[in-house]
């Protein structure tokens, strides 16, 4: 049986990952509103997929910004009655590899406030709509490079924002778990996109399913779990 058409908010909807999620995701006839903090890149995103055939809906949101955050969700307000799934996805990565040694201030504030900040302030604004959207989901988009387990030198200040990430999303699964919303984090694999550069193994056709099948084979039962194609990895 199909399932019944979702609303879908997608963070850095423009290009990459997320514009391939929101691609997937409205080829499965589900209400999506595809975000980005820049209105040309994200109108262009929105026109692409309508040559294909899909609608999205566009919404201005830049997450590293708080005041921006607000406005997006004042406005989605207005539009919306409930949201059923909140994916985010956008994210920075300032420098390729780059050792805990010399990471600047810089790029660890920028990261933080991009890749972390950013997904939980946002969470924090729209939970009213996804309230009302009950069970509904918050899909963060993280990183092998996240996983406290794996750690190893390099990609320190990504590799300690998507680390923080996952610490968030395991406080936003225990406190929304009671309201019925799902939290947890997806590693998407190594895709080739701007961020993954030419030589990743897999391509964003491949990295955009590992996200979405958080929402078409994973049960609003599972939350606070670090998932990635075939199943959990480790925190
Ligand atoms: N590619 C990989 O191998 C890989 C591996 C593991 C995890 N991931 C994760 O997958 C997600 C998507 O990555 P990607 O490979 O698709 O990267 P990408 O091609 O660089 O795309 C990143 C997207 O995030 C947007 N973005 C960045 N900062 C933003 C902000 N402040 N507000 C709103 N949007 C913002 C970008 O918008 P602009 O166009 O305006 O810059 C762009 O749409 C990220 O969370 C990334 O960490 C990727």
């Amino acid at each position: 049986m199909k399932a019944p058409p979702q609303t879908i908010l997608v963070t850095g909807g423009n290009k990459g990952i997320g514009l391939e999620i929101c691609r997937q995701l409205a080829r499965l006839g589900h209400h999506i509103i595809l975000s980005a903090r820049s209105e040309k890149r994200g109108r262009e995103a929105v026109a692409t997929l309508a040559k294909e055939n899909l609608k999205v809906e566009f919404l201005l949101l830049d997450t590293a910004d708080e005041a921006s955050i607000q406005a997006a969700a004042r406005d989605l307000t207005k539009r919306l009655k409930v949201l059923h799934v909140l994916i985010n996805n956008a994210a920075i990565l300032p420098t390729w590899a780059g050792s805990i040694l010399n990471v600047k201030a810089d790029e660890l504030r920028d990261t933080f406030i991009t890749n972390t900040l950013g997904p939980i302030l946002l969470t924090q604004a729209l939970l009213p709509l996804l309230e009302a959207g009950k069970p509904s989901r918050v899909i963060n988009v993280s990183s092998q490079l996240g996983s406290i387990e794996n750690m190893t030198d390099g990609w320190a200040g990504y590799g300690i924002s998507k680390a923080a990430l996952n610490a968030a999303t395991r406080k936003l699964a225990e406190a929304l778990q009671p309201r019925g919303i799902s939290v947890n984090a997806a590693s998407p694999g190594w895709v080739r996109t701007d961020m993954g550069g030419e030589s990743a193994t897999l391509s964003v056709e491949q990295g955009g399913k590992n996200i979405v099948r958080l929402i078409t084979d994973v049960p609003h039962s599972l939350t606070n779990s670090f998932l990635e194609a075939n199943g959990e990895i480790p925190w």
